[in-house]
């Protein structure tokens, strides 16, 4: 039996407690959703104050350059990307925060192809998040059709993976239910394939342990803006495995990429190493806002965020069943070992119940057309907050609150 006080033993032994102090989150809310868009942290907000009262509006162009004349905004992009690798086991000189998402997904699918010229499919799951797929469709287009996209069951993938494979790519956790690969054993066979191996890391980087170069991948992107709580629209990130990086080329021949590009030279020759995958001028102001969020992580034991991770999401389940048994039905895998930091619950009424418990204060989201969201980030998510999340959820199921009819209305974005 779960009770609130065994959760505020949890919390006044939490090693991660304090960092709590390092976000503004809004009086009276629980936010189980930072793995949408992660919590401000106040040294987001004072970099950006910063970077506007001092970098930009008083020493304009010269903040492009090191200091002590400039910020250094230039290298920005490598000194972020930095700070990522260290967070998802790559190794110096294999990450780069820029561009987004998709884009990142684009030039990463684009290059395998490159690396991989006799073969034809972009491996996937069907359950991949839809940019996943899309990029790779656009790029089959682009292509001319030759190369396609073959999105299976999550369970079929390994045994899909053959020498028609150029790349297999997927999300390590599904956006929809949680679900979690085995990295090391799915690298392990695409290798064995001659495939190589892609990851989109942006429901697993921040939330548990990764180690992309022990697991020898190849290449992987992943977001800002979720658990590594960037901001609206944060810059993404990409790696590229160091041993792949004097072949790889970037199908976005920007400028950032060359290898002089304050030379102004016509002809495109790429940089060494990660920095040829630059495209454009980086978004300074979102980038420092991202660089600094980056700072909370120093000294945080990922071991210790995975335990209080699962902890909390075992702890929401077994309240979920405890109180509401018939109610939902669990759609994340109940095992720990295979699910990331969210735990989905299906209800076909999930939109009026997900309005009615953001009325109360609970912010999760809606994937259409039936799942609650909760995600659990334990930077900022305290045991106490769970039993609270999980409390209001039966209290509105208990009332029927969610079928007021202002908790019908349908948004833009959910
Ligand atoms: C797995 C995954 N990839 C990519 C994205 C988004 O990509 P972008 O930042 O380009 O919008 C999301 C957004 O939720 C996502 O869940």
């Amino acid at each position: 039996m779960i009770t609130r006080e065994t959760l505020l033993q949890l919390d006044a032994t939490d090693p991660l407690a304090a960092r709590r102090e390092a976000f503004v989150l809004p009086a009276n809310t629980i936010y189980l959703d930072g793995n949408s868009l992660g919590a401000m942290p106040r040294a987001a907000a004072e970099r950006v104050r910063h970077t506007l009262d001092h970098d930009w509006s008083q020493a304009l162009v010269r903040s492009w350059n090191a200091p002590p004349s400039g910020a250094g905004w230039v290298d920005l992009p490598q000194r972020v990307g930095a700070k990522i690798g260290r967070l998802i086991g790559a190794r110096d000189g294999e990450t780069l925060a820029c561009d987004s998402t998709s884009v990142n997904l684009f030039k990463l699918l684009s290059l395998a192809l490159k690396l991989r010229p006799d073969r034809r499919l972009i491996l996937s799951d069907r359950d991949n998040f839809p940019t996943d797929l899309y990029m790779a469709q656009g790029l089959s287009a682009l292509l001319g059709g030759e190369h396609q996209l073959r999105a299976v069951a999550p369970d079929e993938v390994e045994a899909a993976i053959d020498e028609r494979v150029a790349v297999v790519s997927l999300s390590h956790v599904n956006y929809r239910n949680g679900a979690l690969y085995d990295m090391a054993a799915i690298t392990r066979r695409a290798h064995e394939a001659g495939a190589l191996m892609l990851w989109d890391l942006a429901h697993s980087a921040g939330a548990l342990p990764i180690a992309l170069a022990d697991c020898d991948v190849d290449l992987a992107v992943g977001c800002g803006y979720k658990y590594f709580n960037g901001g609206p629209g944060a810059p993404a990130y990409l790696y590229v495995a160091q041993r792949l990086q004097p072949q790889a080329t970037s199908p976005l021949t920007g400028w950032f990429g060359h290898e002089k590009p304050f030379e102004f030279i016509p002809a495109y020759a790429p940089a060494a190493g990660i920095d040829r995958m630059q495209v454009g001028t980086p978004a300074i102001l979102s980038m420092s806002a991202l660089d600094a969020a980056l700072d909370i992580w120093d000294g945080v034991d990922l071991q210790q965020l995975r335990a209080k991770s699962i902890r909390q999401c075992e702890t929401f389940v077994a309240l979920v069943e405890q109180w509401m048994p018939g109610v939902f039905e669990v759609t994340s895998p109940l095992d720990s070992a295979r699910r990331g930091s969210q735990v989905c619950l299906r209800h076909e009424q999930a939109w009026p119940i997900m309005q009615a418990l953001i009325g109360r204060g609970v912010i999760g989201d809606v994937r259409a057309p039936d799942i609650l969201r909760f995600g659990f980030t334990p930077l900022y998510v305290s045991y106490a907050d769970v039993w609270d999340a999980a409390n209001t959820l039966r209290e509105i199921m208990q009332h029927g609150e969610w079928t007021q009819p202002r908790f019908q209305a349908r948004a833009k974005v959910t």
